[in-house]
């Protein structure tokens, strides 16, 4: 069977999935290493935030991989909406402490079993439990009992001889503190505990990634949140960054892309990663059958019009239909307003609704990561190129 294949497509479009060569994030990757090696005199926390599709994910494994290297033990996850409350979160911060105890205790016997108990010497953590126990004297029950699941988690790392614990969080922005003293507040709980920990320098890191809502959330949840995260902003790649994006993932394949598809890619796509790997995937299966060993301007022209069809039925599509018909209603009315930004103002030209209606429809998409607020009645989608995409969608619609 692998004689009839050709070479396996070199381009990886999908969610979560790493590119063949990681472009553009150089400055990234040096600050994030800097922050781990000043840890823990000073707190190692990052804020990675960007639009969907722009390569949030995929950065996160591939720190996390170069935090791996540099000693530290890591646990990442995919934060769930579920999870938006002060006793799930306190659950999955339990679960993956205790994960993590597990884990470096396993990893110990079987060192133990292989090499004997010579090498069990262990290290002890610095700082006693009861010593970060003190900064919750008053209250902050829920916070200490998180803060102290940490602990034991850190200690273990510690024991084991890790420099520290990496805690990464994707689609972080889905932890949103309620506004009123009662209600729940999952944000600010696990930010408080990890911050007790790291006032007393024990060796963990937090790394928040989400959507730009994240950035506002943790701000509304403790204000010295400002200062506690490096913000490190992901967005579409510079122009020879979005070249070599798609051009780096040819290299060893035989196969050439003309110049002139070179920087129609990156106009066409704006740089946006997600996109680069979806036109070098289309473009690379049209040569293949084809038979040509190319990418020329005659072959995109070809397929320019399916690539965009399937861009639609990948990226953007779902995000519409897993809507609720009245907000399908109101994002479509969103393709015929200005942009950007969105304005409420020119939404309420497009509906025959009132005020009340379009602000609790927008606060669900909001809710649903389909636009976030940028200031009072301003939004942008999360999605590039999203506005685009609702005008070919009406207009396919509309002509029908
Ligand atoms: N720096 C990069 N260079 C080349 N390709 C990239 C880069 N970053 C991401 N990609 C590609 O872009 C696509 C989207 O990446 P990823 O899933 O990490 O985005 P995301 O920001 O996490 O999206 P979402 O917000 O939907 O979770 C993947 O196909 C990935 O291979
Ligand atoms: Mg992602």
């Amino acid at each position: 069977m692998t004689d009839m294949q050709g070479p396996r497509n070199p381009y990886r479009p999908g969610a979560g999935v790493s590119p063949l060569f990681l472009a553009g994030r150089d400055d990234t990757q040096r600050r994030f290493k800097a922050i781990l090696s000043a840890s823990p005199q000073l707190p190692a926390n990052v804020r990675v935030t960007g639009l969907r599709g722009v390569g949030k994910t995929v950065l996160l494994k591939d720190l996390e991989e170069k935090a791996q290297a540099e000693g530290w033990l890591c646990s990442r996850v995919q934060v769930q909406p579920r999870h938006n409350n002060d006793a799930s979160i306190a659950d999955l911060v339990t679960e993956l402490s205790r994960a993590t105890v597990r884990r470096v205790s396993n990893a110990t016997k079987v060192r133990q079993a292989v090499e004997g108990a010579a090498t069990a010497a262990l290290e002890h953590v610095r700082v006693a439990w009861r010593d970060v126990e003190l900064s919750f004297a008053g209250g902050g029950d829920s916070e200490r009992d998180i803060a102290k699941e940490l602990y034991d988690a850190v200690a273990a790392v510690h024991r084991h001889r890790h420099r520290g614990w990496l805690l990464m969080l994707d689609e972080a922005q889905v932890l949103r503190d309620d506004t009123d003293r009662t209600g729940s507040h999952p944000l600010s709980l696990l930010i408080a505990a990890v911050n007790a920990l790291q006032e007393k320098e024990l060796a963990i890191a937090l790394t928040l990634c989400g959507l730009p809502t994240l950035r506002t959330n943790l701000l509304r949840a403790r204000t010295y949140t400002e200062r506690m995260f490096r913000g490190e902003e992901i967005g579409r790649l510079a122009e020879p960054q979005a070249a070599e994006a798609f051009v780096r993932p040819l290299e060893g394949t035989g196969v050439a892309a003309a110049p002139d598809v070179v920087s129609r890619v990156v106009q066409e796509t704006e740089g946006y990663p997600y996109f680069i790997q979806l036109w070098g995937a289309a473009l690379w299966d049209a040569s293949q059958d084809a038979g040509v060993a190319g990418f020329s301007e005659p072959l995109i022209d070809a397929i320019e019009d399916d690539i965009y069809r399937q861009l639609d039925i990948d990226f953007y599509d779902g995000r519409v239909e897993a809507l609720r018909p009245a907000e399908q209603d109101l994002v479509l009315a969103t393709a015929r307003c200005p942009y950007p930004p969105l304005r409420t103002a020119d939404i309420h030209g497009q509906i025959e609704h009132g005020a009340g209606y379009l602000n609790v429809l927008m606060g669900r998409l909001t809710e649903q990561g389909v636009v976030f607020r940028t200031q009072k009645g301003q939004y942008e989608y999360t999605a590039p190129k999203f506005h685009e995409y609702l005008k070919r969608r009406i207009g396919r619609v509309e002509t029908r």
